[in-house]
């Protein structure tokens, strides 16, 4: 039984992972506009407003409420988000397809947002892999176990460029670089769709939620057009591409129009510039906030200006339900409104076989958690932790050390999932002690230290220290408690929480060598740590197989190769601190490491600089260490012109110059040197991902296309202008080759 359970995981793995490379256009083809057209005949206004409406379930229901039982029945919902159970979601669709006049399946949305029940890294963690093969089929796996259930839909990829580590929600985002973004969100939605198209993805929140004021969550946004579409935008248009089916509104406002009601967004960029076919949904209550926000008066006005901009479907608020069919038969919302959004529903709900196969996946629930999934969150959690500092090359550790494991994260089963896990299992998770207490046996000892990331209680430091004065080595792994990102989960300090710092200090005059293993769903500033210890790991929430992960590194078994997608501040007052800003009149010297106070104006060159720390991050974008060392050298471009129809070569030598072998991410940038509107003094272009066996040295090559020097004119116009551009290639984005070519 259970071999045959494995092969069935092997067989469907497959199906989902291995056909999904290209991809799914947006496509609208005539067989299904046609069946679209029959069905729309016989539904009454009612039903089709139905269609527009998604009700909440509470995920902890046993049973479909008789309410929500009998508004299926009457053809009064299209989508029911958190159904629950297997059994639930079989007796909606039987409700709906049996029982309901027009025979309309409901689609089953829920948040699938980085794994469901296998747990894969936060989506800011997998962003570290820069792999995007692993992150689709994480995608493709959580796609697959959530479908077994009968869920049709989740709502991610999350596509907000993120830039302020304060914001909780930053850890449900791929960071701060509008290539990465769009290249790995690309890959999530690819790997969750799948070629067939079995389940939707959705690509969240259309659009600048990321740049939320101050980093609190809810915030307005400012987001001059010029950011918006070159920054924000193009992570939606690349998931657009790829085939999303679905898209989701912001909270926010762009320039004073909440995003739910702004037909700028929904129907000039979305539908008119990039053909979109699939169907927009709300956020939660996004559309009734809009209320809050003094742009609509009542729940009426509500329904009618979103209606008008182009939002399809409403999420858990009611105003269509109650003023549709008013608004309609007034004259304020054309039939022809409700028509294309019901449409465009259908289309979806089409594409994903529904009619023909509402109980896809159902109830053989045969490939959660099983062995293969569990590794390929293994593998993920692997390549996205990031080695930030090994003094000494202290780490790997050999087997015969005595180890005092100490810290709030080194068994916190459920706190290592993160963000968004609502649907993994505690109980499945491997943590760092479970895992190093496998390869190290006796040799570990544990201590807490600290009860929880926050607590500023020391009462269980003592026993922390004393287990340190035994040891050869202390592996401390701290952070953030799960609960400290996420959706409102805002913080005004980014510190490391709690009496963590005290304790790390206290541990430190043991005299013994620290490894600092932090686990955050945000950069954090932890510099006074950062100096105590002598080897640190960032390991975001690694999901249900990051203990293993971390102790296959910790030891050797694997090479660290994640690199960070996103810039780590040394202090708060840095923040926002990204690598791709337009550039000053007045440049930072990047070697000044502060000026101390009372230095006189002329010396500092009334420069891009602070008074009281360097400009330089704590980490930069795209940094990662390893267990080797890499040598770039002999940038080359195949021509020192490029033109529209004369793509160029870059060329480097990478050389791995240690003795252990290992990946690189290899990251070409860019920069447009005088353009017409400013552009950033560095912008990501590609990357790649290299394994290297000691001493082996690798030519990589980049295709660089007149289209990635492309960019975006406030009217949407995609503009491409000639002149100096500089080509950079290295290993982060402040370690780079440079080659300068002419777009002509
Ligand atoms: C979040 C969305 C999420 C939705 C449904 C909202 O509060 O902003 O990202 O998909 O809830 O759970």
């Amino acid at each position: 039984m259970k071999l045959l359970r494995l092969s069935l995981c092997l067989v469907i793995s497959l199906l989902f992972a291995g056909v999904h490379a290209q991809g799914q256009k947006q496509t609208s083809n005539a067989a299904i506009e046609k069946k679209i057209d029959k069905l729309l005949k016989k539904m009454t206004l009612e039903e089709k407003i139905g269609q527009m409406c998604q009700v909440n379930i509470s995920p902890k229901a046993t049973e479909v409420p008789q309410k929500i039982k009998d508004a299926i029945r009457a053809g009064k919902i299209g989508s029911i988000l958190n159904a629950g159970s297997p059994d639930m979601i079989a007796e909606i669709q039987r409700i709906a397809l049996n029982e309901s006049n027009a025979k309309i399946p409901v689609i089953i949305g829920r948040d699938v947002i980085h794994g469901f029940n296998t747990v894969f890294p936060i989506p800011l963690g997998q962003a570290a892999s820069w792999n995007r093969e692993l992150v689709e089929k994480g995608a493709a796996i959580a796609a697959q176990e959530a479908s077994e259930v009968g869920i049709n839909w989740t709502f991610a990829p999350m596509l907000d460029v993120s830039r302020d580590p304060r914001w909780g929600r930053i850890a449900e985002s791929l960071g701060e670089d509008p290539c990465l973004v769009s290249e790995l969100g690309s890959a999530m939605v690819k790997g969750f769709q799948g070629e067939t198209r079995k389940f939707a993805a959705c690509a969240k929140h259309f659009v600048g939620y990321g740049a939320t004021e101050n980093g609190k969550d809810y915030n307005p946004v400012f987001i001059p057009i010029n950011q918006l579409r070159n920054v924000y935008l193009p992570p939606f248009q690349k998931a657009i591409e790829t085939g999303c089916a679905t898209v989701m509104t912001a909270f926010n406002d762009i320039d004073g129009t909440p995003a739910s009601g702004n037909e700028f967004l929904l129907k000039q960029v979305l539908r008119n510039e990039w053909s979109f076919k699939g169907f927009v949904v709300s956020d939660w209550n996004s559309m009734t906030q809009m209320k809050s926000q003094g742009f609509c008066a009542d729940d009426k006005d509500v329904a009618l200006k979103s209606a008008n901009a182009g939002l399809d479907m409403e999420m858990v608020s009611t105003t269509y339900t109650n003023h549709l069919s008013a608004l309609v038969k007034e004259g304020k919302v054309d039939l022809e409104t409700i028509d294309t959004a019901v449409r465009n529903i259908l289309r979806i709900k089409y594409q994903l076989n529904l009619f023909d196969d509402p109980y896809s996946g159902l109830p053989n629930n045969v490939t959660t958690l099983c062995s293969q999934h569990k590794q390929a969150a293994k593998a993920i959690a692997t390549q996205s932790i990031v080695l930030l500092k090994n003094q000494d090359q202290l780490l790997p550790l050999s087997s015969n050390k005595k180890i005092a494991v100490i810290g709030p994260m080194a068994d916190a089963q459920n706190d290592q999932m993160g963000c968004w896990a609502m649907d993994g299992v505690a109980d499945d998770v491997v943590t760092p002690l479970t895992a190093l207490k496998k390869q190290f046996g006796a040799n570990i000892k544990y201590a807490k230290g600290i009860a929880d990331c926050r607590t500023n209680d020391k009462s269980l430091l003592s026993e922390a220290v004393n287990i340190a004065k035994l040891s050869d080595v202390i592996l401390y792994f701290g952070g953030e408690d799960a609960i400290l990102s996420g959706e409102g989960h805002s913080r005004a300090f980014i510190n490391l929480p709690g009496a963590q710092e005290e304790l790390i200090s206290t541990l430190a005059k043991t005299g013994k060598p620290i490894v600092l293993v932090i686990m955050a769903g945000r950069p954090l500033t932890f510099n006074k740590a950062a100096e105590k210890a002598a080897a640190i790991m960032y390991a975001w929430h690694p999901g249900t197989m990051g203990g293993e992960a971390l102790a296959d590194l910790i030891t050797g078994k694997a090479v660290p190769s994640g690199k960070l997608p996103v810039t780590f501040p040394k202090t708060l007052g840095q923040v926002p601190i990204y690598y791709g800003t337009l550039r000053t009149g007045r440049p930072a010297n990047w070697k000044m490491l502060g000026i101390p106070t009372g230095t006189p104006l002329d010396p500092v060159g009334l420069s891009n600089n602070y008074l009281d720390v360097s400009v330089l991050p704590a980490y930069p974008f795209g940094y990662g260490l390893s267990y080797t060392t890499f040598k770039y050298d002999k940038l080359k471009a195949s021509s020192n012109e490029i033109s529209k129809n004369k793509p160029v070569k870059i060329q480097v030598e990478v050389q791995n110059t240690g003795k252990v072998e290992a990946d690189e991410i290899v990251q070409l940038y860019i920069r447009d040197e005088v353009a017409s509107v400013m552009q950033p003094k560095l912008a990501l272009k590609d990357f790649k991902r290299v394994t290297l066996k000691p001493q082996e040295n690798k030519t990589v090559v980049f295709t660089l296309t007149a289209d990635m020097l492309e960019f975006i004119k406030r009217d949407g116009q995609v503009t491409y202008e000639p002149g100096s551009i500089k080509v950079f290639v290295g290993a982060n984005s402040q370690e780079l080759l440079e080659v300068k070519i002419q777009a002509i």
